[in-house]
């Protein structure tokens, strides 16, 4: 048994979790994880949630990632024969810097492409006005799950919104799997009414032994896993949101067989994050840490096509940010009039040189590779394709009701550039100048 450590003043979200297994017994584990993140108190719902006090995705790198996701978009808008309007859902948007960065950056491609877009923020927040002033912005307070959105002709784009998803955890016990479910354990301690603890019981539904055999998993004795068995929901509402077009999928996870390979990850991949340290606590102080784990992109995949969706292709973040132009907008520097505020200068290394994870094939052209604000644009951008951080993250990219020269075209489109196309990836970055990825406060480096 794991207790979940020394007392603390519970928060409103572990008093309403206690209370829930006060009057109705142990609680699953992802129903524990969606009252911690989505529950009175909850991590995502509570009023002073700030996303950059304890982990930064990819928007909050860098603005060139909604700008080359723009480029992406432009592609998909081309493929679909320039339709107006052109609806773009972003699921699970937060506080809506990837629209914002997406529609800055539209409004340099060409055709009146960025005239076309209408733009649909669902989160299950509550909005906070972002959207106010942007026209072509509707926010959406909603379920992701259950898309209260009919786009047509368009795209569903999300960025780390199925990792945010609860998952269910099992473990193999004396050959059994076994479900981790959370209780209150019995003792008094401290004065305290007895921590939060794991327990291991019959599984709760016979969806996760269908999951693993689905994805063709056999667990080993102890060893312990995430399953998310929300996949089909999520894929039947992007499926249902679009009449056809595109779903553009982005998070940190795997294939099945990886992410469940006992060798390297015995334990799972849920981890918890609190000022910007991986707590790995998930029983601590709910509400007040993210709780996250991996995606199991076989099985995302799958339910994407059970729900009617075409698997165009699945890419490595660092992989796709390439293709879409993220060397061409590296080599032409950052804005002239320097780095807004906000910003953080990495230190150079040792021998004064720029950061060393620098891909080869850079090219200094724009760019002043002693100054703070080239040093850091290209730290920035790095960041983003980095091996073994952001860019390892996923792109499952999906089709919905395109004829198969049309699905085959955007494979060809991820896979290869052709240069002879005008709307090639470089071609189209290379129109977005450095001003309109004008870096505002907040941004992590
Ligand atoms: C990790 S944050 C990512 C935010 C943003 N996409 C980004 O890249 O910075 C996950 C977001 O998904 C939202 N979310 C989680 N589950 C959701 C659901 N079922 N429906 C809509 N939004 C959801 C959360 O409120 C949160 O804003």
């Amino acid at each position: 048994m794991n207790t979940a450590g020394p007392p603390l003043a519970p928060t409103l979200a572990e008093r309403v979790i206690r209370r829930r297994i006060a009057r109705r017994g142990p609680v699953t584990f992802a129903e524990y994880m969606g009252l911690a993140l989505y529950g009175s108190g909850g991590y995502y719902t509570r009023a002073d949630y700030s996303p950059l006090d304890d982990y930064y995705t990819s928007p909050q790198v860098h603005p060139a990632f909604g700008a080359l996701l723009a480029v992406a978009l432009f592609r998909c808008w081309a493929l679909l024969g320039r339709p107006v309007p052109f609806v773009v859902v972003e699921p699970g948007a937060g506080d809506g810097l990837l629209c914002r960065d997406i529609l800055a950056a539209a409004a340099y491609l060409p055709d009146g492409f960025a005239r076309a877009v209408r733009y649909v923020a669902v989160d299950v927040r509550r909005g906070a006005g972002w959207e106010s002033g942007l026209g072509n912005v509707r926010r959406v307070t909603g379920d992701a799950l259950r898309l209260p959105v009919r786009a047509g002709v368009g795209c569903v784009i999300s960025n780390e919104l199925l990792d945010a998803l609860p998952v269910h955890r099992v473990r193999m016990e004396g050959g059994r799997l076994r479900e981790l479910y959370v209780d209150i354990a019995p003792d008094v301690a401290d004065g305290y009414e007895g921590a939060l603890v794991e327990r291991a019981g019959e599984p709760s539904t016979p969806a996760l032994a269908g999951r693993l055999s689905e994805a063709g998993v056999a667990l080993v004795e102890g060893q312990t896993a995430e399953l998310c068995i929300r996949y089909d929901d999520w894929a039947q509402s992007v499926a249902g949101a679009l009449s056809s077009g595109f779903v553009i999928t982005i998070d940190y996870g795997r294939a099945a067989a990886d992410l469940y390979d006992s060798a390297q990850r015995p334990d799972g991949s849920l981890v918890t994050y609190r000022n910007h340290v991986q707590t790995d606590a998930p029983l601590w102080d709910a509400g007040r840490q993210d709780i996250t784990a991996q995606v199991d992109f076989t099985s995302a995949q799958r339910a994407g096509e059970r729900a009617g969706l075409t698997t165009v292709g699945n890419v490595a973040q660092g992989w796709l940010l390439q293709r879409l132009g993220l060397q061409t907008l590296r080599r032409k520097g950052p804005p002239a009039s320097g780095m807004a505020g906000g910003w953080q200068t990495l230190a150079p290394d040792a021998s004064g040189g720029l950061p060393e994870f620098l891909p080869d094939g850079f090219d200094g052209g724009g760019l002043d590779a002693g100054s703070d604000a080239s040093r850091a644009w290209l730290t920035a951008l790095t960041h983003l394709i980095r091996p073994g951080g952001l860019g390892d993250f996923r792109a499952l990219v999906q089709a919905k009701g395109l004829p198969a020269s049309v699905a085959a075209q955007a494979l060809s489109w991820l896979e290869q550039s052709d240069e002879s196309d005008s709307y090639s990836p470089a071609a189209l970055a290379g129109l977005i100048p450095p001003g309109a990825l004008r870096l505002g406060a907040g941004r992590v480096f």
